[in-house]
C-alpha cells in the first residue's frame, strides 16, 4: 500500500472574512501573513503536491494539521476542494492543528469537523466516545486519528492530547481488528523538539511522555505529524517517528525548510519512506529510507 503525507497546508483565503472576524487572535495571525507567511506558502505548490501524490500512485492521504492559518469558513471550503479533487474522504486521514481551531469561536462552532468531517472520520467502532481518537481501517493498515490541538492564548501554539483521549487510544490499539495491522498514528504536534528554538516551550505537546508511552505499550508502527514545517524522520525502539514539512511552502533557504510529502510504501509490514522536495516549480524526489536506514533516538529525547 502507498500513502502519501502532506501537513501545514496553511491555505489562504480571506474571502468572505468580516472586519470582526480579525477582532481576536487572529489579529497576531493576520500580522503574520502581513509579515511573509503569505509570500512563502503558496497554494499552487499544494496543489502541486497532491497531484503528485496522485500520479505516483498513493491510494490513500494522510493530512497532519495546519489545514488553514486563521480557521476561516474560506480557508476550510477551499482546502477541502483541492484536497477531494484527489481523494475522496474514505482515502483521507486528516487530523486538525493549532492553526484550525485558531480562535475559541472557530472550535465552537465546530468549524473543523463540519468541513473536514462531512463523513464520520472512523470506520472501527472500538467503544470511543469523542471524535477523537478514531480508527480507520484501510486493507491491512489501521490509521488512527488523534486531537492534539486546542484554542490557545495569543502567540501559543502548544498542544495536549489529554488523558482521556489517551485511555481512548489505548483501547482502539488493543482491538483485534487494529492488533493486527500495522499502525499509524497521525497527530500534528512533534514529540521530540527538532527545531532550535527559545519558544519551544509555547510549541510543543505538553503531554508527549503520556503519549509515546501509550504508543510503545501498544506497539504503534509508526507517528506521523507536522507542526515544526521541517524534515525529521527518527526511531524511537520500533516506531519510527516522521516529518515531512509543511507541503506548500514554495520559497526556502535550506532543504529542510522547503516544501515537501512523504511517501510511505508498505510491504509485509516494512515500511519504505521517500520524500519529495518543491524545486524548480515541481516536486523531485529527495531522499529514500528504509527501516534499518532510519536514525535511532532515545527515550530521554521525548519532550
Ligand atoms: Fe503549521
Ligand atoms: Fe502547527
Amino acid at each position: 500500500m502507498k500513502i502519501g503525507h502532506i501537513s501545514d497546508i496553511h491555505w489562504l483565503d480571506t474571502q468572505g472574512a468580516k472586519f470582526t472576524d480579525f477582532l481576536n487572535k487572529r489579529i497576531s495571525g493576520g500580522i503574520n501573513l502581513l509579515a511573509g507567511r503569505a509570500r512563502i506558502h503558496s497554494t499552487i505548490t499544494a496543489q502541486a503536491a497532491i497531484e503528485k501524490i496522485k500520479d505516483l500512485g498513493c491510494t490513500h492521504l494522510i493530512v497532519s494539521g495546519d489545514l488553514t492559518n486563521l480557521a476561516l469558513p474560506a480557508e476550510f471550503n477551499s482546502v477541502r476542494i483541492a484536497l477531494n479533487r484527489y481523494f475522496i474522504d474514505e482515502k483521507m486521514t486528516i487530523v486538525p492543528g493549532n492553526h484550525d481551531f485558531y480562535t475559541r469561536e472557530s472550535e465552537q462552532a465546530k468549524r473543523f469537523e463540519t468541513y473536514m468531517y462531512r463523513t464520520p472520520p472512523g470506520n472501527l467502532d472500538f467503544g470511543g466516545d469523542e471524535i477523537w481518537p478514531f480508527v480507520q481501517i484501510v486493507k491491512d493498515v489501521a490509521f488512527i486519528g488523534v486531537n492534539s490541538a486546542q484554542p490557545r492564548p495569543w502567540f501559543v501554539a502548544a498542544g495536549r492530547i489529554g488523558s482521556h483521549q489517551l485511555d481512548l487510544l489505548e483501547k482502539a490499539l488493543a482491538h483485534p481488528e487494529v492488533a493486527s495491522r500495522t499502525k499509524i498514528v497521525v497527530l500534528h504536534h512533534h514529540l521530540f523538539q527538532i527545531l532550535q528554538s527559545p519558544g519551544e516551550s509555547l510549541r510543543k505537546l505538553e503531554d508527549a511522555s503520556d503519549f509515546i508511552d501509550v504508543c510503545l505499550d501498544g506497539k504503534v508502527n509508526m507517528i506521523v505529524h507536522g507542526h515544526n514545517h521541517d524534515y525529521s524522520i527518527k526511531r524511537l525502539k520500533n516506531i519510527i517517528i516522521a516529518e515531512a514539512g509543511s507541503c506548500s511552502v514554495c520559497k526556502f533557504k535550506s532543504p529542510n525548510r522547503a516544501g515537501k510529502f512523504n511517501v510511505y510504501t508498505i510491504s509485509e509490514q516494512r515500511i519504505r519512506i521517500d520524500t519529495w522536495l518543491y524545486d524548480n516549480n515541481k516536486f523531485n524526489l529527495w531522499k529514500s529510507l528504509k527501516p534499518d536506514d532510519i536514525e535511532p533516538i532515545e527515550r530521554s529525547r521525548i519532550l
